[in-house]
């Protein structure tokens, strides 16, 4: 019953007046604030980064829409090169907007990257949201149906795999077999409040729309587990990953290790000089490469892939250091920084944000040697 239903709203595909994040804040105001301080708020014109990457990929076609700008009416258009982004259409200013991630009627896995079906509605009716709830009402504002989808993969629509046009994978988040519901659970956790204002189920509680992550110390510091321990000459650190990701995903990032061995407060040894990834065990980045094996900085235009040190899902990583002597009272410290867009990267781009070049602290581990 429920797949004919979804059916015949998938084969009324006409376009129906958009509704903006703006419209949903008349009743959902505390998710709507908490969305505006999240990354799916940020597009082409407010990401820095996002920008000058695509305008560096091509100055014409602006693919990246189908994952940035999903709600684009000129969609084709602005994949294809006839058309760029503009401000002057909430569709595009929205990025990842409400009421998209709400129509997303199912997922289909595909090779390059996969693809959001959104169930649209014939004109002069209720736009349709989706959601988990169990029978849900309809508002003056939209109607709602329950769609397993949102357990099971809402997320992956985006955020599992992408691969350029030279078929080389950019990135691989997560595995085939991974479901939306792990990822709900860390970044869209239950958070005070209700859900909308008339609450007529006397709800308490809502998902947090703040989608925090990299860009979150509190995320930061539940990302890995740092333990150490030392012989005379040698320390023996082991990093684990808790997150059901590879600690590397953006080609943008780095991630390093900043290993100190400090005796009467001054610094004995360090596990590099100057730049963090002279460590090549400590210093975690995916690099690309063309034909010629020279480094690209975008994506695009790799033909193959670099060097990459990265710790997988779940893993656990050993690493060893040969040390100068190790003395009782030497005080080991060890610390993982994150660089969300690395040296070369920010070179090449000409990033201003200083948000994007400094090193923030993840985690860190200490002990004075017994
Ligand atoms: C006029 C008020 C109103 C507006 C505007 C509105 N909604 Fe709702 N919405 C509601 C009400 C009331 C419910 C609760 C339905 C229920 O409890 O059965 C709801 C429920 C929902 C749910 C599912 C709820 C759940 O609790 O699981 C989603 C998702 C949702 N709305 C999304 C949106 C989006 C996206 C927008 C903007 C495009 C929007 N709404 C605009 C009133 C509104
Ligand atoms: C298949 C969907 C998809 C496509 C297509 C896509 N991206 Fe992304 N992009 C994502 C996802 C998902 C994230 C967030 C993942 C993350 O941060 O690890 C992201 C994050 C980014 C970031 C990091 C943003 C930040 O604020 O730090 C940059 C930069 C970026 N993308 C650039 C691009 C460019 C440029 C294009 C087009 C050439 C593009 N992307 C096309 C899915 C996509
Ligand atoms: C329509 C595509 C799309 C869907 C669906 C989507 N995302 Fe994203 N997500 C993105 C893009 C693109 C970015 C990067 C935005 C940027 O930085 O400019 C992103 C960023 C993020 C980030 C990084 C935030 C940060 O500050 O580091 C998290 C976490 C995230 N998404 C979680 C989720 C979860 C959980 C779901 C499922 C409920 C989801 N996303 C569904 C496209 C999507
Ligand atoms: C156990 C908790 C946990 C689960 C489950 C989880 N994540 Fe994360 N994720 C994190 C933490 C912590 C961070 C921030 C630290 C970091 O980026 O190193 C993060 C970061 C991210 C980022 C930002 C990466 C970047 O560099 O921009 C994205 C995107 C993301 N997660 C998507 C997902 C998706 C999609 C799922 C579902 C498959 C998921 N996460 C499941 C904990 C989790
Ligand atoms: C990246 C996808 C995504 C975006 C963007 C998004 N939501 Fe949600 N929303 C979800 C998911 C997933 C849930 C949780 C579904 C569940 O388990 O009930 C949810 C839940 C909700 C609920 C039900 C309350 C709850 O706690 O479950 C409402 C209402 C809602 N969203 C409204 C909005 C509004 C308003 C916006 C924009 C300001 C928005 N959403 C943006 C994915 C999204």
């Amino acid at each position: 019953m429920k797949l004919f239903y979804l059916l015949t709203l998938l084969s009324s595909i006409l376009y129906a007046k958009y509704s903006t994040n703006e419209s949903c804040k008349e009743c959902h105001e505390d998710i709507y604030y908490e969305y505006q301080t999240s990354y799916h708020s940020k597009t082409y014109f407010n990401d820095e980064l996002h920008r000058k990457v695509a305008n560096k990929a091509s100055e014409k076609k602006y693919d990246c829409a189908t994952c940035h700008m999903p709600a684009a009416q000129n969609l084709k258009e602005l994949i294809t090169g006839k058309e760029r982004p503009s401000k002057l259409y909430k569709e595009q200013t929205d990025a990842i907007s409400c009421i998209y991630c709400h129509q997303i009627a199912y997922v289909k896995k595909s090779h390059k990257h996969n693809i959001n079906i959104i169930a649209k509605q014939a004109e002069g009716y209720k736009p349709n949201m989706y959601g988990t709830l169990e029978n849900p009402d309809d508002s003056d504002k939209h109607a709602m149906l329950n769609n397993p989808i949102y357990d099971k993969n809402v997320c992956i629509g985006c955020h599992s795999h992408k691969r350029n046009s030279h078929d080389i994978l950019i990135f691989q988040a997560i595995k085939e077999s991974q479901d939306s519901k792990e990822c709900i659970k860390c970044h869209m956790p239950l958070v005070n409040g209700a859900a909308e204002k008339t609450n007529k189920r006397g709800r308490l509680e809502h998902h947090s729309h703040t989608f925090s992550g990299v860009h979150s110390l509190d995320m930061l510091q539940q990302s890995i587990d740092i333990s150490a321990k030392n012989s005379s000459n040698t320390i023996t650190i082991v990093l684990t990953n808790k997150m059901p990701h590879p600690l590397i995903i953006q080609a943008a990032r780095l991630k390093y290790l900043n290993i100190q061995i400090v005796r009467d407060k001054k610094i004995i040894w360090k596990n590099f000089k100057d730049s963090p990834t002279e460590d090549k065990q400590g210093a975690f980045h995916i690099e690309f490469l063309n034909d010629n094996n020279q480094s690209v900085i975008i994506p695009s235009f790799a033909t193959k892939r670099g060097f990459v040190n990265n710790i997988k899902a779940k893993e656990k990583k050993i690493l060893k250091y040969t040390t100068p002597n190790i003395q009782q009272g030497d005080t080991i410290k060890i610390a993982m920084y994150v660089i969300l867009a690395k040296p070369n990267c920010t070179k090449v781009l000409n990033l201003q944000d200083e948000s994007l070049l400094k090193s923030t602290l993840m985690k860190q581990y200490s002990y004075k040697v017994k």
